[in-house]
């Protein structure tokens, strides 16, 4: 059968793919079991074994997921939310919820790891946890400029069960990591001390409930260019520019920071036009105000709230920012220019342009 051995041999890596992708079922194969987190593996394997029994008896099993703010949760509710999360998003966040899916390594920024319960787009001052609508916000709009996508055409009924999924993979993962600290701080765990852990797990979340941040002003009916201007300015009297760049690009040497997650992270070019925390001037406001959490942008709360009004300010040079490349008046770049055809034709006939004038 010399034709069918010539077959295999052109098509043989086509047909070894392909019966991969079918007995994965077209999607990435379920991993039977939660993955044990980075922090229980440094201990003995005693306690190893003591805190995988407690994660999982608070919170079960892919197969049968418990809530840890909510154990008598209807099993047919958390399995939805469990269902809708395996074919939306475990792709690049995991089963786990650890942000290493099968599409994980090819995405920056990557996908969020949600073990340490720290989120980046919240209505909570920095350092707190999001509230529930924050997580809501976030699966509605996706991440813009990311690859993390809006949801918004599903059902408000499966969104609120999306978020409850994220919850009980974050709580599990935060309740892993206490225990393991625990542990290797006692060099046991005590049983007693179980339900005061989880109470400390969920009690961050309770508080963030309450937290929400309120402009300390009124948000001025329009943003006019005064605000634009005076915004400029406390742009580069802050410490913006030192990040962003006085252009709003970046770019600048002290632009570098890892992020809590352990990886590379730039200030944003703001004049991309993709804010991620959203564009509305009440999410500029939140951002400045309270940072963004896990990364190097700080929140500006003590040095800003005496004067207010400079807030409203730096959010209206933000939009302005944002805006510019639409409106096609983009600055020209800082040190760091990018060259392109295009940049280096205008640059070139700048060049000529200026020689010309001498
Ligand atoms: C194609 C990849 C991809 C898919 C699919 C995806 N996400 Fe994401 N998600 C991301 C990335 C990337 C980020 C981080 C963006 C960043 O750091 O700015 C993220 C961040 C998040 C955050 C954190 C927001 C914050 O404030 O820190 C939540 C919550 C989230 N995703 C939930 C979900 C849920 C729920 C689904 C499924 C319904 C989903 N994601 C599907 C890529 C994805
Ligand atoms: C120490 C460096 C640093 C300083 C100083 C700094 N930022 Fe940032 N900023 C960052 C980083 C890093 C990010 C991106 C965080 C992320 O999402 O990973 C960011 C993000 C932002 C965002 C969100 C952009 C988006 O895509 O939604 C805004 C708005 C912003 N900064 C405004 C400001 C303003 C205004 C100031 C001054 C009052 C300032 N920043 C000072 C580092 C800095």
């Amino acid at each position: 059968m010399p034709r069918l051995m010539t077959f295999f041999m052109t098509h043989g890596p086509v047909i070894a793919g392909l019966s991969l992708l079918l007995a994965s079922g077209c999607r990435p194969a379920m991993e039977s079991e939660f993955v044990t987190g980075e922090a229980v593996k440094t201990l003995d394997e005693q306690l190893r074994q003591a805190v995988a029994a407690i994660v999982l008896e608070r919170s079960g099993t892919p197969s049968l997921p418990k809530r840890l703010s909510d154990p008598d949760a209807s099993k047919l509710d958390v399995q939805h939310g469990r269902d809708l999360y395996n074919r939306y998003c475990q792709q690049c966040h995991g089963v786990s919820g650890d942000g290493k899916g099968v599409a994980a390594p090819f995405l920056y920024p990557r996908p969020r790891d949600y073990r340490k319960g720290i989120f980046k787009f919240t209505s909570t001052p920095y350092g707190n946890r999001p509230r529930r609508d924050d997580l809501l916000r976030t699966l509605r709009r996706g991440i813009p400029g990311t690859s993390m996508p809006s949801f918004k055409l599903h059902a408000k009924r499966d969104l609120e069960a999306l978020v409850d999924y994220v919850l009980l993979l974050t709580q599990r993962g935060e309740l892993e990591t206490r225990l393991a600290l625990e542990a290797e701080f006692e060099e046991e765990i005590d049983p007693e001390a179980v339900p005061g852990l989880v109470t400390e797990v969920l009690s961050r979340w309770n508080a963030a409930e309450r937290a929400e941040v309120h402009p300390l002003t009124n948000e001025p009916p329009f943003l006019t260019e005064a605000h634009v201007a005076a915004g400029r300015e406390a742009f580069l009297s802050k410490g913006c520019s030192k990040c962003h760049g006085e252009d709003g690009r970046g770019m600048t040497k002290d632009n570098i920071g890892k992020d809590t997650w352990g990886y590379t992270t730039k200030a944003a070019d703001l004049t991309s036009g993709l804010l991620h925390g959203g564009s509305e001037p009440l999410d500029i406001y939140r951002r400045i105000v309270s940072g963004i959490n896990g990364t190097p942008m700080p929140g500006f709360k003590s040095s800003l709230e005496k004067e207010p009004e400079t807030i409203w300010n730096l959010v209206a040079y933000v939009l302005h920012v944002s805006g510019q490349r639409r409106a096609g008046t983009i600055p020209t770049p800082g040190i760091f220019s990018m060259v392109t055809p295009e940049s280096a034709k205008s640059d070139a006939s700048d060049a000529s342009a200026s020689s010309a004038a001498e």
